[in-house]
């Protein structure tokens, strides 16, 4: 639709979680470095409210080498073991070199991480890591505390304007493909309601994940792979969409539930929680060497694959001998949480099974953020920096939007484009109507879930292209629920294209018909492109 107003911004950032707030304040702090205070303007842009996208649910915390006895070589080895083969070296040492003091900087901007009783940082374990490196605040609230201290420095700085209920819905590019511009919808903000247009030299995607793809997911109602969407249709390559990451232990709330789930942290394992069958039996001993602390994928196959033999929906996650006292102290939030949903898992057990988690896939990006797109960047769940390979390790998340967001503010404001006319956009996309989200949703926990086949793709991709089609209205009133699940749609596809091409089993991305990693065909990535004729 054509924009009803129009705004200028030399930067746009999309997104409010660790990656966007880090980048846009480091860039409002360069651009004044360089130019005083009329040296450039940062423009925030968010679909809901400052707070609710994924960082502020991250219950574990932040990984980095910050305790005695541990080093980023260390941090560097668990990260590559985890992302099985395919992550990229010089991305994964920037992530754990520069981590540490990231984190430190996180902590002078007034962070306020848990500490010993000695008064040292309190550092805990999680799956994969082979030392205790992951920091917390508020026993299990740690996004939510980081969350809280970057809203209260944007905040702070009058140079970075924010408008909050904006879902950015396009790319506008010059004549040359490099971005000129970005067109939102913003509902109720005042003189700039509706479809309008930010002119600008420069556009940041931190928007985060694309968890609603699938039934059930950990992440916030907001994660529907917009940012990737917008990055497709702008002509940007994807990399890595098909390892998708479900996390092993998130509360099973019954057979019908949808949307956001409860997770259990991995911490909860970390200090001594184990997975039980309906039997009592510990499965995970025996798994691997590091039992209920190996990396994710090896914990999410093995609950699955006891849920297939056993035909029990769900497996359990025994804390009890943790004790009231340990319980209320670390992981308040998580006990109240199972609490609310009836279980108290101080005196029963938690059942739990797999549920989407994170993507470690997204726009493919360079060491320095930039995305193929000149003038756009990418930081955080929705960018590719090839850190988690294909599979994240535990608490590396938080890190890389933190990280990588530092490395866009070094480079981009000496490499500002000029300003530029929007050319026309040819794309007419029609919108998928809202009322078919669940649908998609469906076809994507069932066939392209944990456990993925040839067969069960095709299938997939058969009901997707089925409701595209009969859910594409081209004169329907757009509004955020129909452009949210028109990206659902979009992201959907991509990502069982490159399940699909994949034809071997590694780190998150699990194939029943081709069930072993085979380095010789599949070292590489899957990158995905939109042409004008499909993907
Ligand atoms: C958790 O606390 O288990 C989640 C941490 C993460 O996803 O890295």
């Amino acid at each position: 639709p054509a924009p009803g107003w129009t705004t200028r911004s030399d930067v746009v950032v999309v997104g409010s979680g660790i990656g966007g707030l880090t980048a846009a304040l480091r860039i409002r702090a360069a651009l004044r470095r360089r130019g005083g205070e009329a040296g450039g303007t940062v423009l925030v842009v968010t679909k809901d409210v400052l707070h609710a996208g994924s960082t502020q649910w991250a219950q574990g915390g932040i990984a980095a080498a910050l305790g005695p006895g541990d080093s980023p070589d260390q941090h560097e080895r668990d990260t590559l073991v985890a992302g099985a083969g395919a992550c990229d070296l010089d991305a994964v040492r920037v992530l754990v070199t520069e981590g540490p003091d990231a984190v430190r900087e996180l902590i002078a901007l007034g962070t306020n991480f848990d500490h010993t009783p000695a008064g040292e940082l309190s550092l805990t374990r999680e799956g994969g890591h082979h030392r205790d490196r992951i920091a917390h605040a508020g026993g299990d609230a740690t996004g939510a505390e980081i969350q809280r201290a970057l809203i209260a420095a944007v905040e702070a700085e009058p140079g970075i304007e924010v408008i909050q209920h904006a879902l950015a819905i396009d790319l506008l590019r010059d004549d040359h493909g490099g971005v000129a511009g970005i067109t939102l919808h913003v509902i109720g903000e005042g003189q700039r309601d509706g479809v309008g247009a930010v002119l600008c030299r420069a556009v940041v995607l931190a928007s985060g994940g694309l968890g609603q793809v699938f039934s059930q997911s950990t992440n916030p109602a907001v994660s529907t792979g917009d940012g990737m969407a917008l990055a497709l249709r702008a002509g940007a390559t994807l990399r890595d969409l098909e390892f998708v990451q479900f996390h092993p232990t998130v509360m099973w709330l019954g057979p019908d539930s949808r949307g956001q789930q409860p997770l259990i942290s991995e911490a909860v394992r970390g200090e001594g929680a184990f997975l039980v069958d309906f039997e009592g039996h510990r499965f995970m001993q025996g798994v691997h060497e590091l039992a209920d602390l190996a990396p994710r994928d090896v914990v999410a196959k093995a609950i699955t694959r006891r849920m297939i033999e056993t035909g029990h929906p769900h497996m359990w996650l025994d804390a009890r001998h943790l004790g009231a006292e340990f319980w209320e102290r670390r992981f308040p939030t998580i006990l109240a949480t199972a609490r609310s949903h009836g279980v108290d898992p101080v005196t029963e057990l938690i059942p739990v099974a797999p549920a989407q988690h994170y993507a470690s896939g997204g726009v493919a990006t360079d060491l320095h953020g930039r995305s193929s797109v000149p003038g756009l960047y990418a930081t955080g769940e929705v960018a590719c920096s090839g850190v988690h390979g294909a599979n994240r390790l535990a608490s590396n998340s938080l890190l890389e939007g933190l990280v990588f967001s530092r490395r866009i503010a070094d480079v981009l404001p000496g490499e500002l484009r000029s300003w530029a006319d929007p050319a026309p956009d040819r794309r007419a996309a029609a919108l998928v109507a809202a009322d078919r989200r669940p649908e998609i949703q469906a076809a994507m926990t069932g066939q392209v879930g944990v456990l993925r086949s040839a067969d069960g793709m095709a299938e997939a991709t058969a009901t997707l292209a089925k409701v595209v089609e009969a859910g594409s209205a081209p004169d329907a009133t757009p509004d955020t629920g129909a452009w949210e699940t028109s990206n659902v749609a979009t992201v959907a596809l991509a990502l069982t294209a490159a399940a699909a091409l994949r034809e071997e089993t590694r780190g998150s991305h699990w194939r029943e018909d081709f069930p072993v990693r085979d380095d010789a065909r599949w070292a590489g990535h899957v990158d995905v492109r939109l042409a004008d004729d499909g993907l």
